[in-house]
Parts: structure tokens; C-alpha cells; sequence
């Protein structure tokens, strides 16, 4: 009999929604870090929307919780504190400015590398906040960070 729930399949138990804490808190710092089933994630609340992602830049591990949000290309993004890259909060693209060098005298325009940093579900109910993890089958560059050997999982004490 499997009474606590530990003999679930893994695979399901890692992607069930997990609470990380008050949508009257979130909405006060805008911002919170939680361990969803052993993976550290930051949770915005911007614009009136909420954007889970890996808490650790796909880089270089940079702590993305202490980055600022600015806008690029209309695109809310949390810029990574160590080297200044664009992540956007939607959809966890990379971005960045091109230049054409063949026309130097245009003006940069910005570009996405892809989806770079793994980004969670976040559902609201009844004032308690819930991340789901992606169980996306891609292989993310913020997975290096948020499992294996450089995995970083921050003591509570
Ligand atoms: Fe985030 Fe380098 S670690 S930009």
C-alpha cells in the first residue's frame, strides 16, 4: 500500500504543482525564491502577471533572483546580475543585439538565441501560489545549473 505517496512514479511526482507561498507576499516583493522538488526556481510577479524560471542564469550560473527587470524589444526581461544578459520572463529566450556588418550604418536590432532558461508553470488558487516544473522534453542551457554536479541548492539554515 502506498500511503504517502512514495511509491508514485518519480516521473509524475516531480511534475505535480508544489505551494512556495502568498499571492499577497509575491505581490509585495515582486519577486520569491522556492526548491520545487529539489530545483531552485525565482518566481516574478510583473505587470500583473507571475513567471516562474531556473533561479540560476543558463551562462554562467549567475543568481537571476537578484537581477533587474527591464524591458527589450517590448519584452519584459530579467537582466542576469553577473553579465548583463536578457532573458525574457515569458518565454526564457536569450536575446541580444545584431548588427549588420555589411551595413554598419543601420541600427542594431535585437534577436533571440533560443529558449536558454527553463521556464515553470505558476497557478494561483485561492491566494496560494503553485509551480509546476516544466516537463518540456527539450534540453535547456539552465538545466546544466539546476541538476547534476553544479546543482546549488541553498541550506534554509
Ligand atoms: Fe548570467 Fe553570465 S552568468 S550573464
Amino acid at each position: 500500500m502506498d500511503l504517502d505517496g512514495s511509491e508514485q512514479d518519480p516521473e509524475v511526482q516531480e511534475h505535480s504543482p508544489v505551494y512556495v507561498g502568498r499571492e499577497e507576499d509575491i505581490k509585495k516583493s515582486e519577486r520569491m525564491t522556492a526548491v520545487v522538488h529539489d530545483r531552485e526556481v525565482v518566481i516574478f510577479y510583473h505587470k500583473e502577471e507571475y513567471h516562474a524560471m531556473d533561479i540560476r542564469c543558463y551562462h554562467s550560473g549567475g543568481p537571476l533572483h537578484l537581477g533587474e527587470i527591464e524591458d527589450f524589444d517590448g519584452r519584459p526581461c530579467i537582466v542576469c546580475p553577473w553579465h548583463k544578459y536578457k532573458i525574457t520572463l515569458a518565454t526564457g529566450e536569450g536575446l541580444y543585439q545584431s548588427i549588420n556588418p555589411r551595413d554598419p550604418s543601420a541600427k542594431p536590432k535585437w534577436c533571440s538565441k533560443g529558449v536558454k532558461q527553463r521556464i515553470h508553470k505558476v497557478t494561483v488558487d485561492n491566494g496560494s501560489i503553485y509551480v509546476t516544473l516544466s516537463n518540456e522534453p527539450f534540453k535547456c542551457d539552465s538545466d546544466f545549473y539546476a541538476t547534476g554536479d553544479f546543482k546549488v541548492i541553498r541550506s534554509p539554515f
